[in-house]
């Protein structure tokens, strides 16, 4: 049962805590974008709960496309090699893109996400990651908007995964890499 699964997981920010932040950069984005009209990329899959939810704390006229890609594979390691497994359904050329990650990470995926969005020509393009972990950086790249800069810690829940599992959990645990399955 979920609950005797869960039971032991060590929440680093709690759902009221996500929420406020969330409502905070949603605010900080509206003020940027100014009027202006919004693409917002998500990346799957662990993307989409925050997704979900600063699309609805943004005052703008928005639309949502999603990406795909691999670099992680069943574990904890990045395999270093990223690849687009969905491609945008449209081009984001002349628009507002806001590419909205959980974890910026080495940065790999997102210093490939940019490249290839840049390559459409974009009116502008902007990062929103919800979690940030500079001291893994291998590429160069900053997101115009952090929700937690965290320190090298494995995360899962709101989005994030452990294999595929705790993606719905509603707070951001920390993943014991000992625990019990
Ligand atoms: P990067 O390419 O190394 O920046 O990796 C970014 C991706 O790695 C994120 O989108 C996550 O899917 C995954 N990732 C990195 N750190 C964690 C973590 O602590 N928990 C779960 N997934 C993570
Ligand atoms: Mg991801």
């Amino acid at each position: 049962m979920a609950t005797t699964t869960y039971k032991d997981l060590e929440v680093l920010y709690s759902r009221e805590q996500i929420a406020a932040r969330v409502a905070e950069m949603g605010a900080q984005i509206t003020r940027d974008l100014s009027g202006e009209k919004l693409v917002m990329v998500g990346v799957l899959k662990g993307a989409a709960p925050f997704l979900s939810d600063l699309a609805r704390a943004v005052q703008v006229d928005a639309t949502f496309d999603f990406v795909a890609v691999s670099s992680y594979g069943k574990g904890h390691r990045s395999s270093g090699a990223v690849k687009l497994i969905k491609d945008l359904d449209e081009t984001v050329e002349g628009k507002n893109v806001l590419i909205v990650e959980d974890i910026l990470d080495t940065g790999l995926t997102l210093s490939y996400l940019r490249k290839i969005m840049l390559q459409q020509r974009p009116k502008s393009l902007r990062i929103a990651a919800l979690l940030d972990k500079p001291s893994r950086r291998i590429e160069k790249i900053e997101a115009d908007y952090v929700g937690f800069s965290i320190p090298n810690l494995f995360v899962i829940g709101y989005g994030m995964d452990y294999a595929e599992r705790y993606r719905n959990l509603p707070d951001i645990c920390l993943m014991n890499p000992e625990q019990p399955e």
